[in-house]
Order: C-alpha cells, then sequence, then structure tokens
C-alpha cells in the first residue's frame, strides 16, 4: 500500500515537473504580447558570441521568446563601418534565427551618439553631406529589412538626463529637426514598420520623461510618423523602484502612441563573492514583475524586452564595474526569482478588464507540415519516395462548403519544391474564360516566409488545371514552374516542381506555404474554393495567412 502511494507520488512529481518544463515565457505570454530578449553578439561580447557559440543558448532564445533584438549589429559601427559599405552578415543570421522560430524583431538602432565608426565621429562633412549621410544610412538599412523588421527604435537616447536635446554629432551638425527627418526617411523606407523612439531613465514620470512628453506632442502636431516611445528599463535595485511607470505609460498611450519595454536589466551591487544573495535576488525580481505589470496593465503596451537572459553575457559588467547579475537567468541557464516573476506574471495576463480592448483579433496559429527530402520525377506518376511523405487536406472553406477538394504530399531538394496532389472532383469544367474559375488547383508559395500582406519578389502564385494549363501570379512563371497532370477515377492528379530561387533550402527552414483548389460543380463559374490553410480567401495578393511548411532533414 505504502509502495503504492509513493509511486504515485513519484508519479504525480514526475507529470508536474514535466508540465513545468514545458511552460516557457513565450508560451504563457498573452495572444498577441511580445516577450523579447537582446540577441548576444558585436560589442562587448567581442570574440564571446554565444549566439554563434552556444547551442544551449539557441535553444533557449528559441523556446523562451517570441521578439528579438540585435544588441549590436545594427548599430552604425557594425553595420556601416567603411562609409557606403554595409555588414548585414550577422542581421541575416540572426533574421533568418528568427524566421525559423518565428520570432518578431525589433531594429536597434538607427540614430545614436554611441558606437558610431570613426569615419563617422572624425570625419569632417558639411551639414549637407552629413544628412545625405543620414538618410542614405536609413533608407538603406530599413529598406533591405522592409517586411522583416517591424519595429524600429529611430532614434535612441536622444533627450539628457536634464531633459535638454543631447549634444550629439546629429544635433550639432544638422540642427533639432534631424529627428523629425529619421522618422520620416524610416517611414519611407518601410510604412508599415512601427517608429519609436526609445531612452533610458523615462520609465516613470521625471524631468526627463517630461522632455519627451512635449518633444513627441511637437513632432505629432507637425505630422511626423512617430508611432511609439520605448523605456529601455535599465535599472538597479539599490535605487528605489522608478515612480510613476504605470501613468507614464498611460500618458503616451493617451497620445495614441504605441509603449514598450525594450532593454530590461536589473543589476546590483554585487557581494564581494560575486554571488547575490537571496534578498537581492528577490528585490531584483519585484523590480522586474512590476515593470511587467506596469505594462500588462496599459492596452497599448504589447512588448517586454530583456536586454540579454544570461548573467554571463550581460553588458553590465562592462560598464558598470562592481555591478552585475541582473538577468533573469545565471550564466548555466537556470532559472533566477526573476524568471519565475516574469513567468507568473505574463501567465496572468492582461491586468485590466478593458485591457484587451483594441487588441487585433488574435491570428489563429498557422497548420504547419514537413517536407521530406528527396527527388521525384515529374510525371504524375506516384513514385514510391512520395509514401514517404506527409499528407495534408484542404478543408478550409472560404467558397462554399463542398465540392473539389485536395490530399496534397510535399517534398524538397536542394533546388525545388515537389508538390503530388490527388484531387477529388467529380465533374470537370474549364468553360469558364478565367482560370481560377476553372477546376484547377494552386499553390502558394512565400519563399522568405516573411508574411507579408502584399506580394515581395519572392512571392508566388501557380495555378494549374486538370489539363495542365498553367497561369501565375507574382514570382510564378513557366521558368520556375514543371506541372503533369492525369485524369483519375473521381478527379485529377497534379505534380508539380517549384524552383526555390530566392532561397536557399536547408532542412530546418521555414516557407509560408498553401494549397487551393477551385470547383466549378457544372455552374459554368467558381462554385468551391477550399484551402489547406488561408481562411481569409487572399492568398493571391497576400502571404500573411499561409500555412507553414517546414524542410525536415
Ligand atoms: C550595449 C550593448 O549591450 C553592449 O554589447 C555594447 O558594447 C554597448 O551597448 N542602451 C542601449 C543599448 O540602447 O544599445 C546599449 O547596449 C545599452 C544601453
Amino acid at each position: 500500500m505504502a509502495k503504492q502511494g509513493s509511486c504515485l507520488l513519484i508519479l504525480a512529481l514526475l507529470a508536474l515537473t514535466t508540465a513545468a518544463a514545458q511552460e516557457t515565457l513565450r508560451g504563457v505570454a498573452p495572444q498577441g504580447f511580445l516577450i523579447g530578449t537582446a540577441v548576444a553578439g558585436g560589442g562587448h561580447h567581442g570574440v564571446r558570441d554565444p549566439f554563434r557559440q552556444d547551442e544551449l543558448y539557441r535553444q533557449v532564445l528559441a523556446a523562451e521568446f517570441n521578439s528579438v533584438t540585435l544588441e549590436n549589429w545594427l548599430k552604425w559601427e557594425e553595420v556601416h563601418p567603411v562609409r557606403g559599405e554595409f555588414d548585414f552578415g550577422p542581421v541575416d543570421e540572426v533574421l533568418a534565427f528568427a524566421r525559423e522560430h518565428r520570432q518578431a524583431v525589433r531594429g536597434h538602432t538607427l540614430v545614436w551618439h554611441n558606437q558610431n565608426p570613426t569615419w563617422l565621429t572624425e570625419g569632417t562633412f558639411t551639414p549637407d553631406e552629413l544628412r545625405t549621410i543620414l538618410r542614405e544610412h536609413i533608407h538603406t538599412v530599413v529598406g533591405r529589412y522592409r517586411g522583416q523588421i517591424d519595429r524600429w527604435d529611430v532614434v535612441n537616447e536622444v533627450i539628457d538626463d536634464g531633459g535638454e536635446l543631447r549634444d550629439t554629432i546629429w544635433l550639432r551638425h544638422l540642427g533639432p529637426g534631424y529627428i523629425a527627418d529619421a522618422f520620416r526617411w524610416a517611414h519611407e523606407a518601410d510604412p508599415d514598420a512601427k517608429l519609436f523612439l526609445n531612452d533610458y531613465n523615462v520609465e516613470g514620470i521625471n524631468r526627463k520623461s517630461d522632455a519627451y512628453y512635449e518633444l513627441v506632442q511637437e513632432l505629432l502636431a507637425d505630422g511626423v510618423p512617430v508611432h511609439g516611445f520605448a523605456a529601455q528599463g535599465h535599472l538597479a535595485i539599490q535605487y528605489p523602484f522608478p515612480g510613476g511607470v504605470r501613468e507614464n505609460l498611460q500618458r503616451f498611450s493617451d497620445l495614441g502612441l504605441a509603449t514598450a519595454f525594450t532593454e530590461v536589466s536589473v543589476r546590483m551591487v554585487l557581494p564581494p563573492d560575486g554571488v547575490p544573495t537571496e534578498a537581492q535576488l528577490e528585490r531584483q525580481a519585484d523590480f522586474y514583475r512590476r515593470l511587467l505589470q506596469a505594462c500588462l496593465s496599459v492596452d497599448s503596451c504589447r512588448e517586454f524586452t530583456v536586454w540579454g537572459f544570461n548573467d554571463e553575457h550581460s553588458w553590465v559588467m562592462t560598464f558598470f564595474p562592481g555591478q552585475g547579475a541582473p538577468s533573469i537567468m545565471r550564466g548555466d541557464y537556470s532559472r533566477k526569482p526573476a524568471y519565475y516573476a516574469l513567468l507568473s506574471t505574463l501567465a496572468e495576463g492582461r491586468l485590466t478588464p478593458q485591457g484587451a480592448a483594441g487588441l487585433p483579433e488574435p491570428k489563429p496559429e498557422p497548420k504547419s507540415t514537413g517536407a521530406v527530402r528527396g527527388t521525384p520525377v515529374i510525371d504524375g506518376v506516384k513514385d514510391p519516395i512520395w509514401l514517404t511523405a506527409n499528407e495534408i487536406e484542404t478543408n478550409t472553406w472560404f467558397i462554399g462548403t463542398e465540392g473539389a477538394t485536395a490530399r496534397v504530399r510535399t517534398m524538397w531538394d536542394d533546388d525545388r519544391l515537389y508538390v503530388w496532389a490527388h484531387i477529388t472532383d467529380g465533374h470537370l469544367s474549364k468553360v469558364n474564360a478565367n482560370p481560377w474559375e476553372q477546376d484547377s488547383f494552386e499553390i502558394f508559395v512565400d519563399q522568405n516566409h516573411a508574411r507579408t500582406d502584399f506580394y515581395q519578389p519572392d512571392d508566388g502564385q501557380f495555378r494549374v488545371n486538370f489539363d495542365n494549363e498553367q497561369s501565375f501570379r507574382g514570382n510564378a512563371s513557366s521558368a520556375n514552374f514543371t506541372a503533369a497532370t492525369r485524369l483519375v477515377d473521381g478527379g485529377y492528379i497534379v505534380e508539380a516542381a517549384i524552383t526555390l530561387d530566392h532561397i536557399r533550402p536547408e532542412a530546418g527552414l521555414m516557407l509560408g506555404f498553401d494549397v487551393q483548389v477551385n470547383d466549378d460543380n457544372g455552374a459554368g463559374f467558381r462554385t468551391g474554393k477550399v484551402t489547406w490553410h488561408d481562411p481569409t480567401g487572399a492568398s493571391w495578393t497576400s502571404t500573411a495567412n499561409l500555412g507553414v511548411l517546414r524542410l525536415l532533414p
């Protein structure tokens, strides 16, 4: 009896620990809320680059956060080291990682007084030249990541602690108008990105945040495209917690702006042995919790980003000698009380009843499937290799509720994506002149998986009717599409190959992907339109709602 009891107890404990192990910050966060982190690399990290060198770092990064900010790689000295020459390599690496793990990306930063290259700080330029340099920088960087970086810290730390515009190379040579210009240029380069002001010591209400409150109103009155105000959130437990944090977010929010915490760290003066006391860890957890609670209690605050998640890699020890341990995990990734404070606060969710008002309708998680690796012959005959492929079905109706449907399998190799579709259709027709109103099968591919509400150059719509007559939209043409069709009992087969001409396919990569069946049941026009995932009917013009296809090893 006793033995049985202890067995049960062990089972219960096991269940509990596995359940706990599955909980992550991003997993418990309210719908649409961004829980982010800076991705270490560049700056003080030097050659200690955990993003590239530490597999556990990458696992935790992917598992815990749904948003990332590059800690340094978009700063001028990293991305624009030589005049007119850009180094996008590390940025692209992080963006590929983010895409793979379905993480949003915050851009940091376009205008700052630190980490500027010497060609810029020591060069002699006329104001006009400097203006051109700044404009071109912003256009180049923001334009390149249009559709991939959805928020930008356009200007960083442009007001000093006294509440005056900070004395920087930009203010000295361009005058105060550079702030408005920077926002306008960023908006030109990506009209969909949310553009923020960002600073430290502006969490609560104080002279500096008052100055921002003034500045922002001027910008808005001038029609400048500024969309958000962000407080970095670098705090220290030897000081009081800032006063009026919620009220501060609320007043910017009342101006119609988004608000956010973008770089939260909570440092402390370390004891001689370097190990924080329990009391210190509790106070730190309390600071994290209160900042997050303030954010969750204001509608417009939908992002809480920490400036690194691992004590060992933090910027604090380099910049505040004697202080440290500012993160939510220790060097060995063990979770500190601050981590659990964020976890439970996120799980509690929005803190006011009106909190959900104004939030965009939560999107359903897209369906996903995996394409196996292999190369079939495109002839409409089912090579045995197709038997190893996963099958999906069209069952999301946009026109009609019944009619022709498809069972679809996918495969990939170094060059192409392959699709096998068995369409069940009792009555074949192509009498309508519009190809989309004929009995036909469509494939949508968003190669860079940017999920934009317009077609980017890599996005294509491939359509083929039961007679193998083809039609295309976007990045789709007979040059990158081969298909074979075959009539079978009660329907037809489509076997197709699409050249992946905008990406280098590799295992683990995710693409936006969907299929659609158009049905003319004899009426002479389209009576049925059914997709695998996209419920909006708009996949011919938007990739935002496609399903997800993962390339399996
Ligand atoms: C810091 C980085 O964390 C370091 O790696 C780098 O050496 C210096 O900059 N406010 C900001 C961030 O806006 O860009 C700073 O990041 C920290 C303070």
